[in-house]
């Protein structure tokens, strides 16, 4: 009777497993923040590929790591062919085709020395429109490289429709757009940057200097200031619902083919909202920070971690996503086969 009145259920397919291709790494190596979560070399990459093929997820979501020497103030190796990530893309889409949708991350943010998602100038402050241009540089590199969905992380305005049209005027007119619609500044990111070797951590007090950056090709000496030494300059402030109905309306006008809210958990009053308005998939992603709170508590034996992540997932699903980001897609999709 359970089994037949109940309205929401968890299938694979509406889940994506992110995952982290890291240049340094000839193996796969723990993430220590995130218990079960790797950054896989691009060997590595391709077997857990497969076993979310195996498993029926519905996408992956690929996330580079360069080399740190490798990162720069405008992160170009976001845009080289043959950077981490797109050599990443052109092996998995070479091994599997169209088996499975792949996805990747499109924001500098692991690739620039300062570790924001996008250039700055001399004061750290990151500057929309030179960031937005690099975005369609990235995107047009993925699509070269065989992505089927790129994925705009960074919220800056403007960066879906400028992908859009770069993406359509190089003939890459199937290759579809997540937009990371509704993303809020929140605490959950914290394990996430140490996964990608962030530059920017809330313990690092970057005083940058690079003469050659973006903005400023004066500045000798850069001192980001305090007020841009996180990214509350550009993500949402988690007191407002509103302004992402108006993120939603621009990027919808601008051409997003799925919209994602993210945070998920402690955001699935937006998903709702998104949810009821939307024409297109709404995606949510369960951050890093959801997943590891979930993971510590459970290894101190105060929850059960493995019930808690499969009611975390319904619930965001529940609220109204079609799609969810989750580290938990593999071992979800592993219970649900039971
Ligand atoms: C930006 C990006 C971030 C995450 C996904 N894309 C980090 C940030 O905004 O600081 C976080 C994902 C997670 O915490 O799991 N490229």
């Amino acid at each position: 009777m359970r089994r037949l009145v109940r309205q929401t259920a968890l299938e694979p397919r509406n889940l994506v497993l992110p995952l982290f291709v890291a240049e340094d790494v000839t193996d796969k190596k723990p993430i220590s923040s995130m218990p079960h979560v790797f950054q896989h070399s691009i060997n590595s990459l391709c077997t857990i590929t497969e076993q979310a093929i195996r498993a029926g997820l519905g996408a992956v979501m690929l996330f580079g790591v360069p080399s740190f020497d490798k990162k720069d103030p405008i992160g170009s190796e976001a845009i080289s062919p043959e950077g981490i990530l797109n050599q990443a893309i052109a092996r998995l889409r070479s091994e599997f085709g169209d088996d499975t949708v792949i996805m990747a991350d499109t924001c500098l943010d692991e690739f620039t020395s300062h570790g924001h998602c996008g250039v700055i100038n001399s004061n750290g402050k990151v500057l929309n429109d030179d960031t937005v241009e690099l975005y369609t540089a990235m995107a047009l590199a993925q699509a070269q490289a065989g992505v089927h969905c790129v994925a705009p992380s960074g919220m800056m305005d403007g960066q879906v429709g400028a992908i859009r049209s770069t993406l359509d005027a190089q003939g890459y007119t199937d290759t579809t757009i997540l937009a990371y619609t509704a993303k809020y500044a929140s605490s959950l990111y914290g394990p996430f940057r140490e996964a990608v070797g962030s530059s920017l951590s809330p313990t690092l007090n970057t005083s940058y200097r690079d003469p050659s950056h973006i903005g400023d090709t004066n500045a000798e000496d850069t001192t980001i200031m305090p007020m841009y030494r996180d990214r509350k300059s550009y993500q949402q402030d988690p007191g407002n619902a509103r302004e992402s109905c108006l993120e939603y309306s621009l990027d919808i006008a601008e051409g997003a083919d799925i919209v994602m809210v993210k945070p998920a958990s402690l955001y699935l009053d937006i998903i709702r909202e998104i949810a009821l308005i939307s024409h297109v998939p709404v995606a949510a992603y369960q951050v890093s920070g959801e997943y590891s709170m979930i993971c510590a508590a459970g290894e101190k034996g105060w929850i059960d971690a493995q019930a808690l992540s499969l009611e975390s997932v319904l619930s965001i699903k529940r609220a109204g996503a079609d799609i969810i980001l989750t580290y938990f897609a593999l071992d979800i999709a592993k219970h649900l086969e039971k």
